[in-house]
């Protein structure tokens, strides 16, 4: 006995989303996430002198850079319509001590960066990460108390000190990435008691004790000499402990939360977009910059196809907004 098989046409399925993929221009009329200039915030690590431009070696394309070699940076972001730059200050050891107090210094290097980028850029925003790891002796973010733990109550008290020095230098955001309990309230309160309401908070509201840090600490000089941040940044494995962070954060005034890392943690960006109306702000912090790079320098990715496939992801996941060394070679590449 012989079946007839059905002719082929019987066998195609009746929804084909390929339908919608087969033309460029489809694609692109249909498309849900789309990267553009603005999305995107150019971190720069700062050190002092003239005409620097130092290479990092775990960071192969990013640069420390002296205020003259970041205000060209600056420009180069400007002219990309990139919207602002994150500054952290690196110091030499000599310049460090117990509480980090290079940190709040009235000439400190972000608050002369800062003052440069208002005169020369008026229009770009400058956000200063507010820590102290790049200026403490022993590399943690804060004060330590005997016993090694960090004193988080006289933390505070020099977080309104930096606050407060980087308000006079004219920053528009800060940007405290201790993760110090209260450190939202406490730069808040000193920021509106000295009448600088219209400075923004952008708080590293959940961040993980993440190895993907690792190139950072190199480039900032900023690894702990002991121990490790695992006593006050978040653990990895936790999700609802975000929704918490989140939630403290919001309740002291914090006007922008951040996620950090990006990648690993797309399910946390996308659960606090979901739970939260105020804008959420994704780091693609060194290591995600470091892994890519590297893995384009050994042939094994390419680099403009996965930098941006990553970076959609992290948009795609519910960004704001992205802070991604790669943000002037994204544009250029956008472009
Ligand atoms: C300061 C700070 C760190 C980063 C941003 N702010 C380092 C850390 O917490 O160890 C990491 C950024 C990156 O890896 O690109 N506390």
């Amino acid at each position: 006995m012989s079946t007839t098989l059905p002719m082929p046409h019987r066998l195609m399925a009746r929804h084909q989303p390929r339908r919608l993929r087969r033309r460029p221009s489809m694609r692109s009329l249909l498309r849900e996430t789309q990267l553009q200039a603005s999305d995107f915030l150019l971190p720069i690590f700062l050190v002092d002198g003239e005409g620097i431009r130092e290479a990092i070696s775990s960071m192969p394309g990013v640069y420390r850079h002296s205020i003259d070699s970041c205000l060209k940076l600056c420009g180069e972001a400007v002219a990309r319509r990139i919207p602002g730059v994150l500054l952290f200050g690196v110091v030499p050891a000599q310049c460090k001590d117990a509480a980090g107090s290079a940190s709040w210094a009235s000439d400190g290097l972000v608050q002369r960066a800062t003052r440069a980028i208002r005169e020369r850029y008026p229009d770009l925003l400058v956000i200063a990460d507010a820590c102290f790891c790049e200026y403490t002796d022993h590399g943690h973010c804060g004060v330590l108390a005997a016993d090694g733990d960090r004193d988080d109550p006289a933390t505070l008290e020099n977080l309104q000190r930096q606050a407060l020095s980087y308000a006079e230098a004219g920053v528009d955001v800060i940007a405290p990435s201790g993760m110090v309990d209260g450190m939202v309230l406490a730069i808040r309160e000193v920021l509106d008691a000295a009448r600088y309401e219209r400075v923004a908070i952008l708080s590293y509201a959940v961040k993980y004790a993440s190895a993907f840090y690792g190139p950072f600490r190199d480039a900032a000089d900023s690894a702990p000499s002991f121990g490790d941040r695992r006593a006050y940044q978040m653990d990895p494995a936790n999700r609802r402990e975000a929704f918490r962070e989140l939630a403290l954060d919001l309740e002291e005034g914090a006007d922008m939360v951040m996620v950090k890392p990006a990648m690993p943690y797309l399910d946390i960006l996308r659960d606090l977009r979901e739970r939260c109306d105020f804008p959420v702000l994704a780091y693609q912090v060194s290591g995600e910059y470091s892994m890519l790079r590297a893995a384009a320098d050994a042939g094994v990715l390419e680099l403009e196809r996965s930098v941006l496939e990553s970076l959609l992801a992290i948009k795609r996941a519910g960004a704001d907004a992205i802070i991604s060394y790669f943000a002037i070679e994204v544009v250029d590449w956008l472009d």
